[in-house]
């Protein structure tokens, strides 16, 4: 069985004022009746295909994670805290050296980001085996998704031959390129975005981690090897994880390995990562506007109106975002959501 890893340990500060640092993105609700990170257990909860999921969080979001699991009625693995954030390579690396300790060094991990709104049906499993079959051959595997704009929050991967499971190998693997080089990709065609859902060998991983990442390779082992606390809640130990390098697992080994290997994929992707994102995805009525929330607009077009916070009225305005939460508010252009973060980080050196 593949053993699912969710990666719920990220701010979202993209998407300040709903997320959070008290609760990010992953463990709110936007639309629908579960947060990004039900519906991202929900979609490894078929008992055939998977092992109970690990979830690897900061010890910040503990409730959150395990209280939202226990809503759905779903058992874990484990739930592996962080003592501190230094972002998805050595989550990955702590989780991986937990898979290969309790499950042997064979046993497969999915890999899952908690920020995604993905639609689970047959598209989407049919992908998942011809993954498991090329992550059992011993490769790095990712999911590509066709891109549809110059993003540069994405990583692209050039796609190269066929492999005999269906999936393809990788020519490169460029993590978040500056806007002319994903222009550039776009352009040239034989690229797709990096899913951020990844499928590999605890043993395949670790190696690789070992040869291009050897510091967070041991800070993770380490830390798994010192940590305390039972299954429901396993803390890292904290002064051999706080020693790895900040780096996304990304950088530190996708875009290094010889052993990437791609599925093209067909189902319904999205990353919730910015407001443009949840606009995009949102229900537009015929004037592009999404509201969410009690809202009026009045020759308003292209916009995204949420408000979890009274009444909301917005006029003569085309391609802004107005969020308001319980108690902020923010106002601006949807073609700058990628910057949002940045007033994060400015009101938290304000403090
Ligand atoms: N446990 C843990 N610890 N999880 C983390 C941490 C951390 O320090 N930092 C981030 N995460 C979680 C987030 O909660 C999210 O579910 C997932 O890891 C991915 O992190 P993001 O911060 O959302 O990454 P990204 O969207 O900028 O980039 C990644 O995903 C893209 C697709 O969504 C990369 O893999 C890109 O290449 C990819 O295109
Ligand atoms: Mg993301």
């Amino acid at each position: 069985k593949i053993i699912p890893v969710i990666m719920a340990g990220g701010k979202g500060t993209r998407l300040w004022p709903l997320s959070r640092s008290s609760a990010p993105k992953q463990f709110i609700q936007f639309v629908g009746d579960q947060t990004l990170f039900q519906s991202t257990l929900a979609r490894v909860a078929d008992e055939t295909l998977y092992e109970p999921a690990i979830v690897i969080t900061n010890e910040d979001f503990r409730f959150l994670a395990a209280e939202q699991a226990r809503e759905l009625g779903l058992p874990l693995t484990a739930i592996m805290l962080e003592p501190s954030a230094r972002n998805t390579a050595p989550a990955v690396a702590a989780a991986a050296a937990f898979v290969a300790e309790k499950f042997g060094d064979d046993a497969i991990l999915q890999v899952l980001a908690s920020d995604h709104e993905i639609e689970a049906g047959k598209a989407y499993f049919d992908a998942i085996q011809t993954a498991r079959k090329t992550a059992a051959s011993g490769k790095l595997v990712t999911f590509g998704i066709t891109p549809t704009e110059p993003s540069t929050g994405y990583g692209y991967i050039e796609i190269g031959d066929q492999l005999s499971s269906g999936a393809n190998t990788v020519k490169r693997f460029v993590e978040k390129p500056a806007l002319p080089d994903a222009e550039k990709m776009l352009a040239s065609g034989g690229f797709v975005w990096n899913s951020g859902i990844f499928m590999f060998q605890a043993g395949v991983v670790l190696s690789e981690f070992a040869r291009f990442a050897p510091a967070v390779a041991e800070a993770a082992s380490a830390a798994v090897a010192k940590a305390s606390g039972d299954l429901d809640f396993l803390r890292l130990d904290e002064a051999s994880f706080s020693a790895s390098p900040n780096i996304s697992v990304d950088y530190a080994i996708m875009e290094k390995t010889a052993n990437a290997a791609v599925v093209p994929a067909s189902f319904t992707w999205s990353d919730m990562g910015s407001w443009d994102a949840v606009w995009k995805l949102g229900e537009q009525d015929a004037d592009g506007n999404v509201a969410l929330g009690n809202a009026t607009l009045i020759n308003t077009k292209n916009s995204l109106v949420l408000s979890r916070h009274g009444h909301m009225a917005v006029q003569g305005v085309d391609g802004i975002a107005v969020i308001a939460s319980e108690d902020a508010v923010y106002v601006g252009r949807l073609d700058d959501s990628q910057n949002v973060g940045n007033i994060v980080k400015q009101l938290a050196a304000a403090k």
